[in-house]
């Protein structure tokens, strides 16, 4: 099969690209090397994702992603440096393929800096999200999985949150456009039959994971020795979903659109396991070895206070089975960040 995938030299990406390549795939990234986070972070998890040993000698960023491009073609990987909200350019991608399946992973993630930029948020995962279904309308493909995120529950006070509930009211910016996408999703189903599966994933960790989120963060800066920035009273509490699960989620979501038809799904992948802010300090603390120093700081706008998968749905659809517990997944990227 061809896949296409988009964010495929981020974090999540990064991880599911290794897996469709060792299961005998063929796959194209498309990713425009975003400033969200360095870029040479990406190229790391790309040169990893195609098993390449790193040698990358870096210069500066075009010529760098250029050069990428260049040394991690196969036959069953091609690398572009696409931004999806230029329609004329990802056309070209899609004349040049026939893809089988896109897996849609690009957006500008993270809620506290949508906030400072909604209207980039808009147009990335909004317009840029409708540039490739625009296009899967013209090419013919029906079969999409699209990235969504727990974001879209707010701060609905009944737990777990279930896929049946109500989420009309989002508390960022970058939530409220990944409810749209899977609304205008729906659109698309429905007027052109694109089968469809909308995961909303549960705060993701594990190797590779993107330095602004807290378990990265917190991990950098104590082993540093620096102070940690702690907001809130520590009861915020998420559903952390270990990375090799939501990977399998997603395999086990094409494998569910490869065998059905009139497809439109929204799934919940968590971990079902609720982890307080203050708890999951302890136990980086406790793998690390080293007590951190607390800046004590309010609760920011737009965070919610609370993350928790109902996951009966995903198992009964596609067979999911989350197994990594949190010590265990702490465990595992704590030795990676020591590792790196
Ligand atoms: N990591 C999580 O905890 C989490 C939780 C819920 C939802 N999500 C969603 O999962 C997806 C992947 O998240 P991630 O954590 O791997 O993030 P990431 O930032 O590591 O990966 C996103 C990738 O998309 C690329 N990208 C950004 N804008 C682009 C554009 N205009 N054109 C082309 N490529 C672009 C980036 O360069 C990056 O490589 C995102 O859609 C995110 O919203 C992630």
């Amino acid at each position: 099969m061809i896949y296409l995938v988009t964010g495929g030299s981020g974090f999540i990406g990064s991880h599911l690209i290794e897996r469709l390549l060792r299961n005998g795939h063929s796959v194209i990234n498309v990713d425009n090397f975003d400033d969200f986070y360095n870029y040479q972070t990406k190229i790391k998890n790309t040169l990893e994702s195609i098993d390449k040993i790193s040698d990358f000698e870096f210069t500066d960023k075009e010529t760098d992603i250029r050069h990428l491009a260049t040394i991690s073609q196969s036959d069953r990987y091609q690398m572009y440096y696409q931004d999806i909200r230029d329609k004329k350019g990802l056309e070209t991608i899609f004349k040049n393929h026939k893809i089988d399946l896109i897996i849609h992973l690009a957006a500008l993630a993270g809620v506290r800096p949508s906030i400072a930029r909604p209207l980039e948020y808009e147009e990335v995962n909004v317009r840029g999200t409708m540039n490739l279904w625009e296009l899967c309308k013209e090419f013919n493909i029906n079969k999409f999985i699209c990235a969504s995120s727990s974001s879209v529950y707010g701060n609905n006070e009944k737990t777990p949150f279930s896929e049946s509930d109500n989420v009309d009211h989002p508390i960022s910016p970058y939530a409220a456009t990944k409810k749209s996408g899977e609304i205008l999703g729906h659109v698309y189903h429905n007027l052109y039959h694109i089968d469809m599966i909308q995961l909303r994933f549960f705060t993701v960790y594990g190797p590779r994971q993107r330095p602004d989120l807290a378990i990265h963060k917190f991990t950098k800066l104590i082993s540093e020795g620096q102070e940690i920035p702690f907001y809130g009273d520590g009861n915020t509490a998420r559903d952390y979903t270990y990375i090799d699960d939501i990977i399998d989620g997603i395999t086990k979501s094409i494998l569910y659109l490869e065998t059905h038809s009139g497809v439109y799904e929204i799934i919940n992948l968590g971990e079902s396991e609720v982890v307080t802010l203050s708890e999951m300090l302890s136990t980086i603390e406790t793998t690390l070895g080293i007590s951190a120093t607390k800046k004590n700081l309010p609760m920011q706008p737009g965070d919610v206070q609370k993350t928790n998968a109902d996951i009966t749905k995903a198992k009964a659809l596609i067979g999911y089975k989350p197994d990594t517990d949190f010590q265990n997944g702490i465990k595992k990227f704590v030795e990676w960040f020591l590792r790196k």
